[in-house]
């Protein structure tokens, strides 16, 4: 299986060598900072003041001024105050990785009209308010990933007009409500992976203006309609993994130009419709990272026969062929896809 090669947000890779850098920078400057924040390390700057925090007991308060980039992450914190951010109206980055946060209130960001990035992951938000973001007209970043999250309202996510990327990822979202992503025109990467989903709304995808990685693996879902990618034609990464898909309709991956990697690993499918495979890959064009269509119940007959042909033309783009085979009929049942696609005796 591919989904080793998910992303993730560049800002959580680059945390820990600046945290390293406070570090080295404290122990060399012989002056302290003139702000004492409990188990806070503040970095001045011409840009503009870093602050992080470990194990914090409290938000750190005061804050500088000059604030854009603060760090209050594995600590216990399980509120704040919704005048948290006033003090630092130049803020670019939020980090609150793992902490206890129940809830945020509704005037939390309406004083940090610049924020860039949102790090929310490993919190225990159970909802948001809606009109959270209608500040937050600047946000690219929003990782709001192993939460408790359910019952999504259409209004959590309004106002978010530059977001790029979007991480819902590990939470326990069950249904989306339409319009969900109405107004996020630039959302580029949706990770929605590990929740609780059995369907999507078939209108889940318009707003987005182009879409290039959609994660999905790790739901419940049971059926890719015709309608869902349509509006997404420039689409490079998707992620079907570990559903219980057992039925795609034969358009689902029409007009789709530019796919580039498909996980449709550890699912139900027996069989695909005629034509689902013909906007894919070889002969038009070959996907540039590649297929997995291991561990589904695959019935080695005629009705097999389409993609059978693709996979045979494709295989050098092909994961996991090893675990890729028959589950019958009883006479095929074991034997490698490939191999009965090479033999070409269905
Ligand atoms: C947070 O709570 C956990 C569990 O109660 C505890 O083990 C941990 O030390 C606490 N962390 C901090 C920074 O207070
Ligand atoms: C298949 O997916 C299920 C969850 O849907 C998971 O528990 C299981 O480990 C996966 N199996 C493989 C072989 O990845
Ligand atoms: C292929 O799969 C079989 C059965 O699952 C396993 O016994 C064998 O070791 C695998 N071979 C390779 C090269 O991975």
């Amino acid at each position: 299986m591919a989904s080793g090669q998910r992303g993730s947000p560049q800002d959580l890779n680059t945390c820990l060598p600046r945290i390293l850098l406070l570090l080295a920078l404290l122990v060399t400057s012989a002056e302290g900072s003139a702000f004492s924040l409990k188990e806070c390390l503040v970095l001045p700057s011409a840009e503009g003041s870093t602050v992080s925090c470990h194990g914090a007991t409290e938000f750190p308060s005061p804050l500088p001024a000059d604030t854009v980039h603060l760090s209050v992450e594995f600590s216990n914190l399980t509120q704040l105050p919704a005048s948290a951010l006033r003090a630092c109206p130049r803020l670019r980055e939020l980090h609150l990785s793992s902490n206890r946060l129940q809830a945020l209130s509704l005037g939390l960001l309406a004083s940090v009209p610049r924020l860039r990035v949102l790090d929310l992951t490993h919190n225990e938000l159970r909802g948001l308010p809606p009109g959270l973001f209608r500040s937050s007209a600047a946000l690219r970043t929003l990782v709001l990933r192993d939460n408790r999250l359910q019952a999504a309202s259409a209004r959590w996510l309004w106002g978010l007009r530059a977001l790029g990327h979007l991480d819902l990822a590990g939470n326990r979202l069950r249904t989306l409500p339409p319009r969900l992503l109405t107004g996020l025109r630039a959302l580029s990467t949706l990770d929605l992976g590990h929740n609780l989903l059995e369907t999507l709304p078939s209108d889940l995808l318009w707003g987005p203006r182009r879409l290039q990685r959609l994660h999905l693996e790790g739901n419940r879902l049971r059926r890719l309609g015709d309608g869902l990618l349509a509006p997404q034609p420039f689409l490079r990464v998707l992620f079907l993994s570990d559903n219980r898909l057992a039925e795609v309709a034969a358009g689902a991956f029409r007009g789709l130009r530019q796919l580039d990697m498909l996980d449709l690993s550890n699912n139900s499918l027996s069989s695909t419709p005629p034509g689902l495979w013909a906007s894919l890959g070889r002969p038009a064009r070959d996907m540039q990272d590649g297929f997995d269509v291991s561990h589904n119940p695959w019935v080695c007959d005629k009705d097999l026969r389409d993609l059978c042909r693709w996979v045979h033309a494709n295989r050098h783009k092909m994961f996991s062929p090893n675990d890729t085979r028959c589950a019958g009929p009883e006479a095929l049942r074991g034997r490698l896809l490939l191999d009965v696609a090479e033999l070409g005796s269905l």
